[in-house]
């Protein structure tokens, strides 16, 4: 079980003037000259429909990066059918041999693919370089990394023996096929939920979302030429529905790997129960959804420490990081430092388009969202409960523009401290610090979810408190640092309540849930 050691990849910083970074622009260059045909990859093969839907940058709708197949409940078929057909050999593939494969697939995207996957990651979801360097191609690379290491200590895991009686445990994949349905704010993520179930010797269908096929494209590519054989990730694009229809239906439906909407995971698992009977096994379902994440800060906080936490952990990718900040709680001796500061930092995030490395902020995923954010932003402005400190503007002439906006509200359960917005928006509330453990409560008790939070202090009692008082408030939980940024193998990723089964990404947890271990007793 002897593996390369997993490393962080490190991280390259495009300063102005570097290779580096001029690489990286050809790459940008390269990609918006042309427009790519994207098809769809089931058994080995690519399948291209006539029914096609183009693909543009959210900050530059106009321009046509290219175009992407839609395919109907045939090829969902075509892609199960191909996943079961490649089961028995996959399975059966030495553990050494899909390590290699997916090791192989890590230094790709460390090196040859790495500008490649950026700047679609830049040009296909409004992600600015740094951004993308961090969330996409080094997570990626961490993911597939950590995972082969974890992979084999699942492997290496035995049971006592006895003289005469030797027990083993066998880690068989699940019977059947596993369906990634995957996310499009971070291509990291998009890359993790197929690989890591075909890691552990499953045959995977992988559905992305709309918004992330120019760099899912990228990804295939590289799975594809990392040796991954015909049939183990199958890639389609249909509709939810009709994809749904068709998978949790199926008899060798085995498990799903999924990050996205409450909503729609909700949704799901009610499918999957309705259907159980159908099934051969209880399907693993793995999901990460919505969350609210919040910062709490406590008297005793650098209110400067504090601004950055929100500038950057509100705001970096447009709050679209389903770790991202988007309710804070600051004590009122701190306010005006803190709005200070925050405000600042606003004044130096240029706003427009990837090319241009100097824009901080870029455009959100979509219209949909552009006008679900824009309405969130409008009702707050007509509010007598709120009122907008910083930002508020927006404008889709070109692309999804939405100014990073700060709002204060003097109802701790103002709407935006409640819903999930996934946008540039954050609501402050200011309490007095001498309810500090009333304002934990309402932390605790103010939304349906628990995947990040951040508690500043200088104050250890008062950590001891927060901690304590908000045990259940956040898989992943901050002690004086913004909710963002989780490293794979350093901060494994996930959250419980409304968030989701918190199987935490990146982790031996995660790998377990691919795998049907059999256990044998041999006897002599
Ligand atoms: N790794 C991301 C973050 O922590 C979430 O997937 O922001």
């Amino acid at each position: 079980f002897n593996v390369p050691p997993a490393r962080n990849e490190p991280i390259k910083n495009y300063a102005p003037g570097s290779p580096e970074r001029e690489s990286l622009q050809a790459a940008l260059a390269e990609a918006r000259s042309k427009q790519v045909d994207i098809p769809m990859f089931i058994g080995g093969k690519e399948v291209r429909t006539d029914n096609k839907s183009p693909l543009s940058p959210p900050h530059d709708h106009q321009h046509i990066l290219g175009y992407f197949s839609n395919g109907d409940a045939s090829h969902v078929s075509a892609a199960i059918d191909a996943a079961m057909a490649a089961k028995k050999d996959w399975a059966n593939t030495s553990w050494e041999n899909r390590a290699s494969i997916f090791l192989k697939a890590a230094e790709l995207i460390a090196g040859p693919y790495r500008d490649k996957l950026n700047a679609a990651t830049m040009l296909g979801q409004s992600k600015n370089a740094y951004q993308a360097e961090i969330d996409s191609a080094c997570e990626i690379v961490d993911f597939l990394r950590f995972n082969v290491q974890y992979m084999t200590e699942i492997y290496k895991q035995q049971p006592d023996s006895a003289p005469g009686i030797w027990n083993r445990v066998e880690q068989r994949p699940l019977e059947g096929f596993v369906f990634a349905l995957t996310p499009f704010n971070f291509t990291a993520i998009a890359g993790n939920l197929p690989s890591a179930p075909a890691m552990m010797g499953n045959t995977v269908v992988w559905k992305p979302s709309n918004t992330q096929i120019y760099s899912a494209n990228v990804l295939m590519e590289v799975f594809r030429e990392a040796g991954v054989p015909d049939g183990v990730i199958n890639l389609f694009f249909v509709d939810g529905p009709t994809a749904g229809e068709v998978i949790f239906e199926h008899k060798d439906f085995g498990g799903i790997h999924f990050t996205g909407s409450t909503g729609v995971f909700q949704h799901i698992w009610k499918t999957i129960g309705n259907n159980i009977y159908k099934y051969r096994s209880y399907p693993r379902i793995v999901g990460e959804t919505g969350g609210k994440d919040f910062i709490m800060v406590h008297e005793s906080s650098k209110a400067k420490e504090v601004a950055t936490a929100i500038s950057r952990g509100a705001f970096e990718f447009q709050g679209q990081k389903c770790s991202a900040a988007s309710r804070a709680y600051i004590p009122s001796n701190l306010w005006e430092d803190v709005k200070n500061y925050v405000i600042e930092d606003l004044k130096s995030f240029k706003m427009g388009g990837t090319e241009d490395f100097s824009n901080f902020i870029n455009a959100v995923i979509d219209e949909k969202s552009f006008d679900k954010i824009a309405k969130y932003i409008d009702d707050a402005k007509a509010s007598d409960k709120v009122e907008v400190i910083a930002g508020g503007g927006y404008d889709k002439s070109k692309g999804y523009f939405i100014e990073p906006t700060v709002l204060l509200t003097t109802d701790p359960k103002y709407t935006t401290m409640c819903e999930e917005i996934f946008g540039p928006v954050i609501t402050i509330y200011v309490y007095e610090p001498k309810d500090y453990e009333a304002t934990l409560e309402l932390v605790d008790n103010t939304s349906p979810y628990a995947l990040t939070g951040a508690l500043f202090s200088a104050d250890r009692y008062a950590l001891e408190v927060g901690i304590k008082a908000l045990e259940n408030s956040a898989g992943n939980f901050y002690i004086n640092d913004k909710p963002t940024g989780a490293v794979v193998g350093q901060q494994p990723f996930g959250g419980a309540r409304g968030s989701g089964t918190n199987d935490k990404a990146g982790s031996m947890i995660n790998l377990l849930r691919w795998v049907s271990p059999r256990l044998i007793k041999e006897t002599f």
